[in-house]
């Protein structure tokens, strides 16, 4: 009984050690406190994790956003939150899930037609380690969520970031783009077994070798687009993976998150890159906790990064 007490106790000491130490050396916060009144900001996926804690950040700084999500309910239950906490009652849900061409036309065309400006486009929503399934548009999961929906709402809204510049475009992503290889002759990885992290990190890779050529499409357009990782942060992210059994939710999930970040430390990457005023004119950069880092060799090939971008409008139809 003792040896129990005596290893439980020391098991709650390093956890709670482990809770302290993330508490209070691991957060780098977002110092700057520039305010956003006038300005109009989108953040993609909203609703929870690390897009909510920068819908909610920039609520506070008087920024009219915009939360796109898929699940309108959710949203408008975290919007009714952050509306309450921040005092900014303009804050906005609607509908867009990255999973449809149709969802992001519209969102995009509603945004066009309707919104009096655009500031800041965070191409937040993300899936990990998805199962295999196709989007409405039959493009595999992360490719198509993560990468090819934001690719298209982007090119959607560039013209009116450019009106409005200058802008800032955030697109996160994961260290896992340094694994990530591009299939071209199967970029749907359809016609080997599927393996859903080969499919995260593809799609993490595609994102890195496109941020870099949209500097190279719209040279000149005052829209800036950099590439962010938030680190390892405690979200829903894992629900595909580790969240899915009872053992891992129970045990496995809240002895990690000793380890990872809150979403709101999670959040201040992005922030930082969407505020930063010492970030002003640069483009296609990759930030890992709040500081630059140089882009892995496996994603500086312009010669992929044309070609990914040609396939990415083709099969989005962006041009029609
Ligand atoms: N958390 C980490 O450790 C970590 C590390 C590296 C990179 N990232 C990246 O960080 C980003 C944010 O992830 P998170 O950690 O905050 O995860 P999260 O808590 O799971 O949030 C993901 C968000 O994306 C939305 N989403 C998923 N599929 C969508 C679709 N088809 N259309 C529209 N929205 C969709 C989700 O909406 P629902 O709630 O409706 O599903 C949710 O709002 C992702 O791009 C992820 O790859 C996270």
């Amino acid at each position: 009984m003792r040896t129990v007490t005596v290893t439980l106790t020391g098991a709650a000491g390093i956890y709670g050690g482990l809770v302290l130490y993330r508490e209070y050396f691991v957060k780098a916060q977002y110092t700057g406190n520039e305010q956003l009144f006038g300005k109009t900001a989108i953040v993609t996926g909203a609703n929870t994790g690390i897009g909510k804690e920068v819908a909610h950040d920039f609520a506070r700084r008087g920024a009219r956003v915009i939360m796109a999500c898929r699940d309108m309910k959710k949203c408008e239950q975290t919007r009714e939150k952050i509306v309450a906490d921040s005092f900014n009652t303009n804050v906005a849900c609607r509908e867009c899930d990255l999973s449809s061409i149709e969802s992001i036309k519209r969102f995009a065309d509603d945004i066009n037609q309707n919104e009096k400006s655009l500031h800041l486009l965070i191409n937040n929503a993300g899936v990990m380690w998805h199962p295999s399934k196709l989007t409405k548009d039959g493009f595999e999961q992360h490719l198509g969520v993560n990468y090819l929906g934001h690719f298209l709402l982007t090119n959607l809204l560039i013209e009116k970031l450019s009106t409005c510049s200058p802008s800032r475009i955030v697109n996160v992503t994961s260290p896992m783009y340094k694994r990530g290889q591009i299939d071209f002759d199967d970029l749907n990885i359809s016609k080997k077994v599927f393996n859903p992290k080969i499919a995260y990190e593809q799609a993490s890779l595609a994102i890195v070798l496109a941020t870099q050529e949209f500097c190279r499409q719209y040279p000149g357009s005052g829209v800036i687009a950099n590439c962010v990782n938030p680190g390892i942060t405690r979200t829903e992210i894992a629900r595909h993976t580790i969240d899915k059994s009872i053992i891992s939710r129970v045990i496995i999930g809240p002895a990690l998150k000793a380890f990872m970040k809150t979403p709101m430390q999670g959040a201040q990457g992005v922030i930082q890159c969407a505020l930063d005023p010492q970030l002003e004119g640069q483009c296609g950069k990759y930030f890992n906790d709040m500081k630059e880092e140089a882009i892995a060799p496996n994603a500086t090939n312009e010669k992929e990064a044309k070609r990914l971008w040609l396939i990415s409008e083709r099969w989005t139809r962006l041009n029609k």
